[in-house]
């Protein structure tokens, strides 16, 4: 599989390109709208106010508390608006924004960690027996080709090694192809646990009917003249549409709950002794990540705007949830130009190649509702929407912020960028690095999430 590594090496080039040849995207993105109208309301208003707990609205909205200049939010119908409060006071030129942010990041993770203490892991430790072992409803996710056996291979082995095979949680490789023998047969030399080998049903990962040839190719050439990498591979649109949209919809994940997603060639610093899955169900909490960075502004240029369009139609905005990440989403002093790209959004987002989370989440009548309006609007293709920003943005809105959890105890590495912690669990790399570029360390968005999205990082570490 292509890794999100990959579309984010142009990105120097990107940054240099003029913004009136960005707004031609942005135009293009205008230009035969499907109609979106069937998306605008949601889909069974009568059932949300049994899910959703709306209480905060009256409170906020009816009150003389002012939200959007108190806490940079207005949720109110048909007037949803948000604002960057910075509330950090940094200022100054983006380079010296930069420097505090780098600055809040490496002071935090340079501070000895070794797991979390927001829950009783003594409880949650490797069992003696694991063949009985009672695991969390979960499994490991691979979306992989049978060309990556090697790549995965080495993955798998890291993987084992720093975690599975204390807990022998079952895997689900998962293809748009059948996997080849030669490929089953090399995955289970490396684990005892179980591996179910998946082809994904064509209707889950196949470019919908609904797009214009046309206005594909076009949009295509246009963001291929920007560099922005795997712009005309129409496969790697599918993918991405898939891992934001659909993956949680595939028939032999529906019967989990919790997954972690691994990709091929990533490595693990941590020998981690505790059960992750049972971390995040004893806490509540429903995606953990452990790399937060920037985007390609023109590969969501549109998505804010589409996204606020979507929040101020019919009673879309009850979905939002009031102590959501919006601040992380609106940063807009390290890397100023992101914004004026995208309409507003930072393109913070996790890193995606690495993720522990709930896909209940992502089936809920939130995420999900909102992602229907995203698809009608074709631009996973005639942009090229990622599913990292997409599961972050969704995050931030639909989504408690603390209820996303950054396993700062967790090495992790996906080239060029890494988390590396200061804790006696961890080998092989060099601790608050973030990568071994030292021009990449203004892709970090890390200080921001700090800053604007933890209240208290010492309560957790
Ligand atoms: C709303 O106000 C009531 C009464 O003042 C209070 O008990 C309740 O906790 C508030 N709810 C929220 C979500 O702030
Ligand atoms: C696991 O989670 C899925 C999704 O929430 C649920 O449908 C299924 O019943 C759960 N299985 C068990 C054994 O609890």
């Amino acid at each position: 599989m292509l890794s999100a590594l990959s579309i984010k090496r142009p990105r120097i080039l990107v940054i240099l390109v003029p913004i009136n040849l960005i707004l031609i995207i942005c135009l293009l993105g205008y230009i035969n709208e499907v109609s979106v109208e069937s998306y605008l309301r949601p889909v069974s208003v009568k059932s949300l106010t049994s899910k959703f707990d709306f209480s905060y609205l009256s409170n906020k909205t009816s009150a003389n508390v002012d939200t959007f200049k108190q806490y940079g939010y207005q949720i109110k119908p048909k007037n949803v608006k948000f604002q960057y409060l910075n509330s950090k006071n940094k200022d100054g030129e983006p380079k010296q924004v930069l420097d505090m942010n780098t600055d809040t990041y490496e002071k935090v993770v340079q501070k000895e960690i070794n797991e979390p203490k927001d829950y009783d892991i003594e409880s949650i430790r490797p069992p003696e027996n694991i063949d009985t072992y009672a695991r969390a409803n979960a499994t490991i996710v691979a979306l992989v080709r049978n060309t990556e056996i090697t790549k995965i291979g080495r993955t798998i082995k890291r993987f084992e090694s720093s975690f599975n095979s204390k807990f022998n949680y079952p895997y689900t490789f998962i293809n748009d192809q059948p996997f080849s023998d030669r490929f089953k047969k090399r995955m289970a030399k490396f684990t005892k646990a179980k591996i179910n080998f998946v082809t994904i049903p064509a209707e889950l990962w196949d470019k919908p009917s609904s797009i214009d040839g046309e206005r594909e190719t076009a949009a295509m050439d246009v963001m291929k003249d920007h560099n922005i990498a795997y712009a005309k591979m129409g496969s790697y649109h599918n993918m991405c549409r898939f891992y934001l949209g659909n993956f949680y919809n595939v028939p032999e994940l529906t019967k989990y709950k919790y997954y972690w997603r691994i990709e091929p060639d990533v490595d693990f610093y941590t020998d981690i002794k505790y059960d992750v899955f049972k971390y995040l169900e004893g806490t509540g909490k429903i995606y953990g990540f452990t790399i937060n960075l920037y985007d390609i502004d023109e590969s969501v240029a549109t998505l804010w705007p589409e996204t606020l369009r979507y929040l101020n139609s019919g009673d879309n905005y009850k979905y939002i949830d009031p102590n959501g990440a919006f601040q992380w989403l609106l940063e807009n002093k390290q890397n100023p130009k992101k914004n004026v790209v995208t309409g507003g959004y930072s393109t913070c987002h996790f890193w995606s190649n690495f993720e522990i989370g709930d896909m209940d989440f992502f089936r809920g009548e939130a995420y999900n509702n909102w992602f229907k309006f995203l698809d009608s609007t074709g631009k996973f293709y005639y942009e090229r929407w990622g599913d990292a920003p997409v599961h972050s943005m969704g995050l931030a809105l639909f989504a408690d912020r603390d209820k996303i959890h950054w396993f700062r105890d967790i090495g992790y590495n996906h080239d060029p960028y890494h988390n590396c912690p200061n804790s006696p669990n961890t080998q092989g790399c060099k601790t608050a690095s973030f990568s071994r570029w030292n021009h990449l360390k203004d892709q970090n968005c890390m200080g921001t999430w700090i800053d604007q999205a933890m209240d208290d990082p010492d309560k957790i570490y």
